[in-house]
């Protein structure tokens, strides 16, 4: 456990599950010396089918854990936990920068041709205040559709990034955006750029397609203070870290990483 006089030098990172590996890729590229240390909310996956009070109590209780093991940042890889828990972190550790995940309305707005713009989340992303703020803020005279995609998350937890079934999921989700006529969708959840080529084969190619992850990183970049240290990245899971090590191996390409077990003393109501 870190003593209170040591440096929180380290750069906490969390996600439901799997899907803020998009993001830790970049962070691991723009920082190499810098030590990452990831935690995949599995066990409580997907977030995007849970309620703003659970979503919110698991995040407090991964930030205080990664705090603990020595996380001076934290980043939210995930859309769906900065939507619904941000401010609740921000006020629990006024002093500690946090960098969120959001959908990137404002390049959309700079990219679109037409004015109209789609945007894919998970539901509770889209049912969120936050979003509706966002959107109210940056999208001026532009059509934003909003649609939640039920489903697409538990696929690629699993470990499916390419069946016919999920296809079938893509393909449903991206028709109301392909009614409307967007000419720019915004990939508003940290998972779905691990299916890209299906968003693209399911939108067409005349649609932009638009994520935030290398912004996310860059932002951390800014934030960080290079410490002397080691570098490195430590995974936890709250789900099977047998499962998630194969994971990694088979749709990342990153070889047998070390994962931990992780266990939550506060669980959800
Ligand atoms: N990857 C997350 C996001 O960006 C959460 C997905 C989920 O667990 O539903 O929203």
């Amino acid at each position: 456990m870190q003593t209170d006089s040591s440096p929180r030098r380290d750069i906490g990172v969390f996600d439901s599950g799997v899907g803020g590996f998009t993001v830790l890729r970049e962070l691991r590229a723009l920082l190499p010396t810098a030590r990452l240390r990831y935690l995949a909310d599995a066990a409580y996956a997907p977030y995007g089918s849970r309620s703003p009070e659970e979503i919110r109590a698991r995040s407090l209780a991964i930030t205080e854990h990664l705090i603990e093991q020595g996380a001076g940042l934290i980043v939210i890889a995930c859309n769906t936990a900065t939507a619904h828990a941000i401010d609740a972190l921000r006020e629990r550790w006024p002093a500690l920068p946090f960098v969120g995940t959001e959908p990137g309305i404002k390049p959309a707005v700079a990219a679109s041709r037409n004015g109209r713009i789609g945007l894919l989340a998970t539901p509770a992303t889209a049912s969120s205040d936050r979003l509706r703020a966002l959107i109210a803020r940056h999208a001026g005279s532009h059509e934003v559709v909003v649609q939640g995609c039920p489903g697409i998350v538990d696929h690629i937890e699993a470990g499916d990034i390419d069946s016919t079934e999920l296809r079938a999921l893509v393909e449903h989700h991206c028709a109301p955006l392909r009614t409307a006529g967007v000419d720019t969708a915004l990939l508003g959840c940290t998972h779905y750029p691990l299916i890209e080529p299906l968003w693209r084969a399911a939108l067409g190619a005349d649609v932009k397609l638009l994520h935030i992850e290398t912004a996310v990183a860059r932002r951390a970049a800014e934030l960080w203070t290079p410490m002397p240290g080691q570098p490195g990245l430590d995974i936890e899971t709250s789900g099977d870290p047998a499962a998630l090590r194969a994971w990694i191996a088979r749709v990342l390409g990153w070889g047998e990483l070390d994962v931990r077990a992780h266990r939550t003393r506060k669980e959800p109501a």
